[in-house]
């Protein structure tokens, strides 16, 4: 393999949206990453799956529907920690939640299969992005669970959150994460 696509995939890792920050990528960089998501294995070629970008305007919004999870959950968290729930929303100069769509599972396409095809296309996302010179870290975490997600959104039944990307340039790093070995994955039969 090409030593480029070797340094890619082990070179990404992994980045707290705590730690990524200014510049984002360009528009035209921006649309490399998504575009980077179509090519994604796609059994049935239905595209199970969609990016819906959380724009700067609508940070505050997202915000305020982490802190009312909190609530949900903890109807006595401080003020320091509603703030922190809010802080949330703010990470990162590209944000995207990921959704999948289960549309017509229980027909020859398994619900398994389309999250797989969410999977690969978010990895394709994290690689290009890795490429591009920017940072990348997911994030899922309760609230992705509640109604007022879905809600805010405008989730279809058969829509289901997975997780946040966050995209941007990394600020600090944390050291390199050892991986498994082989062994713990591989068997031969
Ligand atoms: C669907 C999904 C959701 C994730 N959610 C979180 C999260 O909420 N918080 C977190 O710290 N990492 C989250 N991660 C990232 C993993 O923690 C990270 O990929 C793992 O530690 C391995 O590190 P690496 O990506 O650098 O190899 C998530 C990963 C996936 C696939």
């Amino acid at each position: 393999m090409d030593q480029f696509a070797i340094q890619l995939i082990h070179g990404r890792t992994h980045i707290s949206p705590k730690r990524l920050g200014n510049p984002g990528p360009s528009a035209s960089q921006k649309e490399t990453i998504l575009l980077a998501a179509n090519a994604a294995p796609d059994h049935g070629r239905r595209v199970p799956w969609r990016f819906i970008e959380i724009q700067e305007s609508s940070r505050p919004v997202l915000g305020e529907v982490f802190r009312q999870c909190l609530l949900d959950r903890d109807q006595e968290a401080n003020p320091i920690q509603q703030q922190e729930a809010l802080d949330k929303a703010y990470r990162g100069p590209l944000l995207l939640l990921a959704v999948a769509n289960y549309k017509d599972s229980n027909e020859d396409i398994s619900k398994q299969e389309k999250l797989i095809s969410l999977g690969c296309a978010i990895q394709n996302i994290l690689l290009s992005t890795y490429a591009l010179g920017y940072g990348s870290g997911l994030s899922s975490g309760r609230a992705l669970q509640s109604d007022r997600i879905r809600a805010l959104f405008k989730l279809m039944d058969e829509e289901e959150p997975i997780c946040f990307i966050t995209i941007g340039t990394v600020i600090k790093n944390k050291p390199y994460r050892i991986r498994p070995n082989l062994s713990e994955y591989h068997s031969t039969f």
